[in-house]
């Protein structure tokens, strides 16, 4: 049929009609809330660069943890700013490191919320990367053993996921084999698999200090002009035993999402990242934008393009909204 016969607009006159025909929702249950642990008691420090989201000690992280799970939301990731930092970044691995003992604290208060640990170097080196430097260059293998001691040390606190996001050749195989070596084969492993060299991490690396102090990350993140590159680290990571493909960051890597959702039989994450969201804050801000309904047809979009699993500092202000809704 076509016009005038077909007439599209039909289905589109009422709130009902559009909501019978709606083929993407957002709904609360792939949301994963991002936090950041600092040391300190009593600490909830905003993070400037991005409004809304705040540096908590372990004890008012439990409390930032709790009221995701009390608005509904699933999950949170943990990332920590530790106290000390050095070469190798030790206290990635250190069972009384502030990730290990934020797990515990969470675990403890919110047993149901699952809870997952980002594991990486450059919050925990001195020179902000994400591995062990050999020369001016990022040592792969050495990095993956010490990534493999932390992911134990992640999994005894109770983690349910461990998150590798140091895109280190062989890393998803490092983590799973001293998983499972450890006794916690039902620990999952969600794979940063098609991380780009991203300049929208910008915000992040304020609130975790982890810019590098020297070069940048694009030896091991990968190029943003690649594509179908994406699709070799995905495929090496299912090989690996990856139990969730993520792709970071989203807004724009639209195709890329798509393209993994079509190929891949896994579930899909995608990293709605620092700068996608304090771009949005910063746009309200100004009164530029209407806040609500863009995060609302941001998250949808990443929806659409075929993620089920979304990573966001929006995950309190969507499932408030959610709720309003009805949902
Ligand atoms: C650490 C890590 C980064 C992010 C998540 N894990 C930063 C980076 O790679 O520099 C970015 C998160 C964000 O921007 O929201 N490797
Ligand atoms: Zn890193």
């Amino acid at each position: 049929m076509q016009f005038p016969d077909y007439r599209p607009r039909r289905m589109r006159r009422k709130p009902g009609l559009r909501r019978m025909i709606r083929e993407n929702r957002l709904s609360l249950d792939g949301l994963v809330y991002p936090l950041f642990v600092v040391p300190g008691q009593g600490v909830e420090k905003p993070i400037p660069s991005m409004p809304g989201q705040f540096n908590y000690s372990i004890d008012r992280v439990v409390d930032a943890a709790s009221e995701a799970y009390d608005l509904g939301i699933p999950a949170v990731l943990l990332f920590g700013v530790p106290e000390h930092k050095d070469a190798v970044g030790s206290d990635t691995w250190n069972e009384q490191g502030i990730v290990q003992r934020a797990v515990r604290a969470v675990k403890k208060a919110v047993p149901e919320l699952v809870v997952i640990a980002d594991a990486c170097f450059c919050e925990y080196t001195d020179h902000g990367h994400c591995g062990v430097m050999v020369e001016g260059e990022l040592d792969n293998d050495a990095s993956l053993e010490n990534l493999a001691r932390a992911s134990v040390t992640y999994a005894d606190a109770g983690v349910d996921i461990v998150a590798p996001s140091g895109m280190l050749d062989g890393f998803v195989g490092a983590v799973r084999e001293a998983l499972d070596e450890s006794g916690h084969s039902s620990c999952a492993v969600m794979a940063y698999s098609a991380k780009y060299a991203s300049a929208y991490y910008g915000p992040f690396r304020d609130a975790v200090d982890s810019a590098p102090q020297e070069g940048d990350r694009s030896t091991y993140q990968m190029d943003p002009a690649n594509a179908r590159e994406a699709l070799r680290e995905v495929t090496l990571d299912i090989a690996e035993g990856a139990d969730i493909i993520m792709v970071k960051p989203a807004l724009a890597y639209m195709d890329i999402i798509r393209m993994v959702a079509d190929e891949v039989d896994l579930p899909v994450a995608a990293y709605n990242v620092s700068g996608e969201y304090s771009m949005l804050k910063a746009a309200a801000e100004r009164g530029w934008v209407d806040y609500d309904r863009v995060v609302m047809e941001t998250l949808t979009g990443l929806r659409r393009a075929g993620a089920e699993i979304l990573i966001t500092y929006h995950a309190k202000e969507v499932a408030r909204a959610l709720g309003r809704a009805g949902q």
